[in-house]
Formats: structure tokens, C-alpha cells, sequence
């Protein structure tokens, strides 16, 4: 058995060249014991032939919603009505847009309108197309409905150019479906969770803050809702949309995250310290914009409060830090889990071009006596993979605390 076994997956295959990989999807799927029904859109069908996909999956393959045999029985609703999950891989820039605004003029479109099952899309495009803005709001408004982007990858593209925008190979599109369809190894926690930067202000207008874009808090979140928790965001200044079913209290400053962490640590069973957190704060903030009228200015400094420690301090919480290093990371990552007394420490490399601002990251997760590495993955997939450690040893500290 595996978590997939007896799965209905419906799998769109929209129109892009990562669509030869989909073959191989399906016979990875049904590996696993899923049954899959493929639907093609007319665009897939210039890359890849019906037949092709009826061969590996077993099953006929759709792709018009004008069909007279099929709607005859209501095809796309029986379609809709069947999935466990509708899978989109790979998912083009024009189909996420539809979907975000809700067409139904083809199949796929319709059905994902008709179902109840959840969603996920596997992006493949362009890297300009996927960094554009409208394609980045329209991720945004989906992940906000529940829908779940697995991926894109970075590097080398078909047409010559390199960055985001690569379907994830499909061994990875199924590791990350087996996650969707895990068991809910949080239900009944609450889980409080610390995102992105803080501002320290120094004027009216002027801060200081650091490059967090709160994306791997964020995937936490949407990560440890998925698996059951109740989950309660403390963010500072993001541009990210809150993932479905997920509380959130926004704050400015490093003082007013601590305070809202710590109005609510009596109510959380475990802590995730993922913020970016500014270690300082000016002495002073000016009332009025500070003038140009020095050549040289300092700035007085002084430290702000460790919102981790703090909480750990209370003992009453399964506490999970975060180590931002740019050298040594599991010797200074175990020196902050003894120093803060936390139950887990997830450390990453940071720097140029790592953790900060990406979309992908790589961890090295360590607690009193061991340690596991999560290799290089989506910040979607590594937050599935530390939601289910975080579990894992959770578990084993309340049946330790109880014996
Ligand atoms: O937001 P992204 O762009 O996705 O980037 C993710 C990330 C790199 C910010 C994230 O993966 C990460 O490493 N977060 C921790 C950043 C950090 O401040 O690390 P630190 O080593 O300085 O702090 C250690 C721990 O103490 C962290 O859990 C931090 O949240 C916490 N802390 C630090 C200072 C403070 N005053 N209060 C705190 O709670």
C-alpha cells in the first residue's frame, strides 16, 4: 500500500513542451497504484499524441468538451465527480490564467470549475513568463483558493534560456502528490509560525530590514494546514497571500512580533521560528524624515528581543528555530539549539542567490541527538518534508513528557 493506491487522479495536460514528460508521469503514477484519466487540451495534443497517453494509462484519454459520446453521459461532470485530485503537469502560463479567473470553454478548464477534489499544477514556461507579475498574482490568487503549485524548477529551458519555469521531473510531481494525500499528522495542533522580515524604523519613511520574502514561512504554513493543524501566521512586511485556511496577524517591527507571539504562545502546541527577525533596532526613531544635512551619520543601535528564546523560555511549547548561516552551518545551527533550548533547529546556507528571496532552499534539520538533510527542493516541497519530522519527533516528545 501506498498513499496513492486506489487514487483517482483526473491529469490535464496542457500545451507546452515539458508535455513529453507526461508519459512517464502516468506510468510513475500508476506505480504507486493510482488510476489515472488522462484530459489533453488542444494545445497538448500538438506535442504529444491521445494515443500515446491511452497506452500508459489504460484508460481513454479526453480532450473535448464538445464530445458528443461522452457529454451524452455528462463526461466532464462524471470526470469532475471521479477525481481525488485534478493534477495539471505541465501547467502553462495561459492555463494557470484561466484558471485563476475561472473559463470553462474547454474540458479541463470545466472541470476544474465542477470539482470538489483539490487541485494541484506542475508550472512549465518560459522563465520570463513565469517571473512576469501577472503570472506571479495569478500563483498567488490560486494558492490563496488552495490550489497547490508544485514547483517550477530552475535551469536550463527548452528554448535556450535558464532559470524558473521547468516542470519538476515527474519522480518529484508524484513525491510531492504522495504529500497531498498524507495522513493528517497534525490534526488537532496548533502550530504558530513566524514569517519574513521585520522593520525597524528609523524615521517616518526610512527602515532597516533584510532580504526575507517570507516564502519559506509561508510554505510552512500552507504545509502544516494541509496537514491539519490550526495554523496561526505572525508575518512581518510580505508580498505574499495568506495560503488558505491559515489565521494571520501582521506586525511591522521585531517588538511588535515578539508581542503577538507572545499573547498567543498559552494556545500553540508548537513554535516555528521561520522569520527573518533584525537583531537590533535605532536607539531612536526620529518624529520628523531626518535631514542630508551631515556628510556622516551613525546610528545608534540596541538589541531587540529573541522572540524564539522567549518562547522556549516558557517551556510550554514544542519549539522549532531557524539558523540563517553563511558558514559552519551545523556548527553554529547546534550551538542555537543548545543556547536557545529548542526541540529543532532547521539550519540553511545563506548568501547570494540562497534562501533569502528563493524559491528553492536546502536544509539540514538537527535536534539533541541527530540530524537529517533535505536536499534541494521547492520551498513547497521542503516545508511538506519538515512538517512531517516536525511530527515525527513531536510525537515522541508528548509520549516522552507522559511516561
Ligand atoms: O523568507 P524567505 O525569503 O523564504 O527566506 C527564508 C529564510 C532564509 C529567512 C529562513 O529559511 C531562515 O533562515 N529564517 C531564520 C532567519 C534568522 O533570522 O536566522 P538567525 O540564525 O539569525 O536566527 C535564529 C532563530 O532565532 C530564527 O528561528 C529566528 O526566527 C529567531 N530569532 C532571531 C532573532 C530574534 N530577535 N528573534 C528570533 O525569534
Amino acid at each position: 500500500m501506498t498513499t496513492l493506491t486506489d487514487k483517482h487522479i483526473v491529469l490535464g495536460v496542457t500545451g507546452g513542451i515539458a508535455a513529453y514528460k507526461t508519459p512517464d508521469l502516468v506510468r510513475r503514477l500508476r506505480e504507486q497504484g493510482a488510476h489515472v484519466k488522462v484530459v489533453m487540451t488542444d494545445g497538448a495534443r500538438e506535442f504529444i499524441t491521445p494515443l500515446t497517453l491511452q497506452a500508459v494509462s489504460g484508460e481513454r484519454v479526453s480532450h473535448s468538451l464538445l464530445d458528443a459520446d461522452a457529454e451524452a453521459a455528462m463526461g466532464h461532470i462524471e470526470l469532475a465527480r471521479w477525481a481525488d485530485l485534478v493534477l495539471i503537469a505541465p501547467a502553462t502560463a495561459d492555463c494557470i490564467a484561466r484558471l485563476t479567473h475561472g473559463h470553462a470553454d474547454d474540458l479541463l478548464t470545466t472541470l476544474c470549475l465542477a470539482t470538489t477534489a483539490p487541485i494541484a499544477l506542475a508550472p512549465a514556461m518560459n522563465q520570463q513568463m513565469w517571473r512576469a507579475a501577472i503570472t506571479q498574482q495569478n500563483c498567488q490568487q490560486l494558492r490563496a483558493r488552495g490550489v497547490q503549485l508544485l514547483g517550477p524548477a530552475e535551469g536550463a529551458q527548452a528554448c535556450g534560456e535558464v532559470g524558473a519555469g521547468r516542470m519538476l521531473e515527474p519522480l518529484q510531481i508524484v513525491a510531492a502528490v504522495q504529500q497531498l494525500f498524507a495522513e493528517p499528522v497534525l490534526a488537532g495542533l496548533k502550530i504558530m509560525i513566524t514569517a519574513g522580515p521585520t522593520r525597524e524604523a528609523l524615521d517616518p519613511v526610512r527602515f532597516i530590514s533584510n532580504r526575507s520574502s517570507g516564502k519559506m514561512g509561508y510554505a510552512i504554513a500552507a504545509a502544516a494546514q494541509t496537514a491539519g493543524a490550526q495554523v496561526q501566521l505572525v508575518s512581518g512586511p510580505v508580498n505574499l497571500a495568506v495560503p488558505h485556511g491559515v489565521s494571520c496577524t501582521k506586525v511591522e517591527s521585531a517588538q511588535q512580533m515578539y508581542e503577538a507571539c507572545l499573547a498567543q504562545v498559552a494556545e500553540t502546541d508548537i513554535f516555528i521560528a521561520t522569520a527573518a527577525v533584525a537583531d537590533y533596532r535605532p536607539v531612536q526613531v526620529a518624529d520628523q524624515k531626518i535631514k542630508k544635512s551631515q556628510s556622516e551619520m551613525q546610528i545608534a543601535l540596541v538589541r531587540n528581543p529573541d522572540i524564539l528564546a522567549a518562547v522556549a523560555a516558557t517551556q510550554q511549547v514544542f519549539t522549532v528555530g531557524f539558523a540563517a548561516e553563511t558558514q559552519d552551518v551545523e556548527h553554529y545551527a547546534r550551538d542555537k539549539l543548545q543556547r536557545k533550548n529548542l526541540n529543532m533547529i532547521a539550519a540553511n546556507l545563506v548568501g547570494e542567490q540562497l534562501a533569502f528571496d528563493q524559491d528553492d532552499n536546502a536544509l539540514l534539520v538537527l535536534w539533541a541527538d541527530g540530524q537529517q538533510s533535505l536536499a534541494q527542493a521547492s520551498k513547497t516541497v521542503l516545508a511538506q518534508q519538515l512538517v512531517g519530522l516536525i511530527a515525527q519527533h513531536y510525537a515522541a516528545h508528548t509520549a516522552g513528557s507522559a511516561n
